[in-house]
C-alpha cells in the first residue's frame, strides 16, 4: 500500500503515447497487477481483458464525446462487470489500484469511456456471459518520457474547504482527504464531498441537474469507488484501522455513499 500511497502523488493521464508495444516482461507485469486488483464487493467482481494490438482497436473504439475521449494508444484493458447495484462504484475502486499500480512500474495510463458498442469490443477481447464493458485504460510508455509524472503544478484541483461540506477535520485526518483530493475523475468533475464528524468520514457524491444526469451520474459513480479507493489507500499506508458502514444521511444537493468510520 505504502507504494500505491506514494504513487497517488505521481501519477498523471497520459494523452500522447509512443506507439510501440511494451516489451513481454511489462505486459506480464500489467497481467498481473490485473490478477491482483481488488474487488470493493463480494459476489461483484471486475474483470480485464488487456487488448495487445491498441492500433487497430482505437480508431474504432473511441470518440462518441468528441475528442476527449479519442486516445491512442499501444495497448488497452477493457474493463467489465455484471452490471448489477454498485458496478460502477466496484468498477472504479479497483481500476483505482491498477493505474497506481502501473504508474509504479512507470507505466503511463489514461482511463477513457468506451464509445462504442459491446459487439466492437468483442472482436477483440472475449468477454464473459454477463460481462459489461464499462471503461478502457489505455496504456504504454508516453511519447515523452518526461510526461510520465506531473510537474509540480499540475493537478488542477479543487481546495480541500470545498470538498469538505462539513468539519472539523482532525489534523492526523487530513492526509487522507490530502490524498483523494487527486484522484482522477471524468471530466475532471471531482464529484467528491466529504462530511467529516469525529472519526467518521461520510462520502458524498454531489447530485446532478436533470439534464447533465444520465450520462455524467453514471461516470461519476466510478469516480466515487476510484475515491474510496485512494482514501483506504491512505489508510493502509499509515496502518489505520477503519471500518465501511452504511448509514442513512440524507441531503438536498449530494447522494450519501458511505461512511468511513476510523478506530481511533
Ligand atoms: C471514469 C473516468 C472516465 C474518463 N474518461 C476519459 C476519456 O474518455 N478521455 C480522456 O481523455 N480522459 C478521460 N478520463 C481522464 C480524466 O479526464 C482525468 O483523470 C482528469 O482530467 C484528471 O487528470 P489526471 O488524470 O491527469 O490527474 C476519465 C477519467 C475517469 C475517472
Amino acid at each position: 500500500m505504502e507504494a500505491l500511497y506514494e504513487n497517488i502523488f505521481r501519477r498523471k493521464s497520459t494523452r500522447n503515447f509512443n506507439m510501440d508495444a511494451l516489451d513481454e516482461a511489462s505486459l506480464l507485469r500489467v497481467s498481473d497487477i490485473l490478477h491482483r486488483a481488488p474487488n470493493l464487493f463480494e459476489g461483484l467482481d471486475v474483470h480485464f481483458h488487456i487488448i495487445r494490438d491498441g492500433s487497430g482497436f482505437s480508431e474504432k473504439a473511441t470518440g462518441i464525446i468528441g475528442a476527449y475521449t479519442k486516445v491512442k494508444a499501444p495497448h488497452f484493458i477493457v474493463v467489465t462487470a455484471n452490471t448489477q447495484s454498485g458496478f460502477r462504484q466496484a468498477v472504479g475502486y479497483s481500476i483505482a489500484h491498477v493505474i497506481l499500480a502501473m504508474n509504479d512500474l512507470g507505466i503511463a495510463t489514461c482511463i477513457t469511456y468506451p464509445g462504442v458498442d459491446k459487439s466492437v469490443i468483442e472482436k477483440h477481447a472475449q468477454l464473459e456471459e454477463e460481462q459489461e464493458p464499462v471503461l478502457f485504460i489505455a496504456f504504454g510508455n508516453p511519447e515523452n518520457p518526461l510526461e510520465l509524472y506531473p510537474k509540480a503544478d499540475y493537478y488542477k484541483r479543487r481546495p480541500l474547504k470545498d470538498i469538505i461540506i462539513q468539519g472539523p477535520v482532525k489534523r492526523k485526518y487530513k492526509f487522507i482527504l490530502e490524498a483523494v483530493r487527486l484522484a482522477p475523475s471524468s471530466f475532471n468533475t471531482q464529484p467528491w464531498r466529504f462530511s467529516v464528524d469525529g472519526n467518521r468520514i461520510h462520502l458524498m457524491r454531489v447530485k446532478l441537474g436533470f439534464i447533465k444526469s444520465k450520462f455524467f451520474t453514471s461516470l461519476n459513480k466510478i469516480d466515487m469507488g476510484i475515491a474510496l479507493a485512494y482514501m483506504i489507500i491512505a489508510m493502509k499506508s499509515k496502518g489505520m484501522k477503519f471500518k465501511l458502514v452504511k448509514q442513512s444521511i440524507p441531503h438536498t444537493d449530494m447522494e450519501y455513499m458511505i461512511t468511513i468510520e476510523i478506530q481511533e
